[in-house]
């Protein structure tokens, strides 16, 4: 079974047709810039671009830097505020005449990781966090995924982590992997305290970079790049149009 897997970031929108049992993609990943407002004429009019550029006719899944229940937008911290309470799923599937189903972007790259990747052999608690533009986070137990934990909004330093620790903020004040490092290093230890995982995996942008900033990072608990790096994002969002792991 394939779905269209479409990753909403902070600075790019990306997708592919995605095979659900390998991962694979059928057709080259396309990206679009996100644009400085992102509102939802704007992101229906970019779903649209993907469902004519693939030719596609079949289930939408999309991942979503915010909060979703039950289909609907709750927060959309670093994209409009417009998109908070929009029926998305309705609303992406009246603009491409497919069937969109709509998660978190980084329960989206858990699921991802969970069921193709680095998560899989893992029974216990599992923690993947998204590092872009945002932080992300996609808490698994015993492979079930608990959405919309939002860790990255976990107060820290006067301010919240993603506001402290993301890849935006080492690329805002020009810091090497080694300087932003301990930012990460106080984050992932505060976790690592009220949570107490069994392996931490990092996903997003900065997993591709893992090894030029993972010797600095000191924990009790396993920490390993997602396997998938920064496409675990539309895999995970195309397994959620099939709805069956969620
Ligand atoms: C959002 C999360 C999202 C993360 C990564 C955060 O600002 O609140 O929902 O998962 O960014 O995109």
């Amino acid at each position: 079974m394939r779905s269209l897997g479409i990753d909403v970031g902070g600075t790019g929108i990306k997708a592919a047709p995605v095979d659900l049992s390998t991962g694979e993609f059928h057709a080259e990943r396309l990206r679009i810039p996100t644009p400085s407002l992102c509102t939802p004429e704007i992101l229906a009019k970019t779903a649209k671009e993907f469902v004519e550029h693939f030719h596609w006719e079949g289930p939408i899944g999309v991942g979503f830097p915010g909060v979703i229940k039950g289909g609907k937008v709750m927060t959309a911290a670093n994209l409009d505020n417009s998109w908070i309470g929009v029926s998305i799923d309705e609303f992406l599937s009246e603009a491409t005449n497919c069937d969109v189903h709509t998660i978190n972007d980084a329960d989206a790259a858990g699921l991802a990781e969970f069921h193709l990747g680095e998560g899989q052999t893992h029974q216990g608690v599992v923690l993947l966090l998204t590092i872009g533009t945002g932080i992300g986070s996609a808490l698994f137990h015993k492979g079930k995924l608990i959405p919309n934990t939002e860790l990255g909004h976990l107060p820290m330093r006067d301010t919240i982590a993603e506001k402290y620790a993301s890849r935006k903020v080492k690329k805002d004040l020009d810091l090497s992997w080694i300087d932003w490092a301990p930012r990460l290093q106080e984050y992932l230890l505060i976790l690592e305290r009220i949570i107490t995982p069994d392996l931490i995996i990092i996903g997003g942008g900065a997993s591709k970079k893992f090894d030029k900033f993972s010797p600095e990072i000191k924990l009790k608990t396993p920490i390993l790049a997602a396997r998938h790096q920064q496409h675990a994002g539309i895999i995970g969002a195309a397994f959620a149009a099939s709805k069956q792991l969620l």
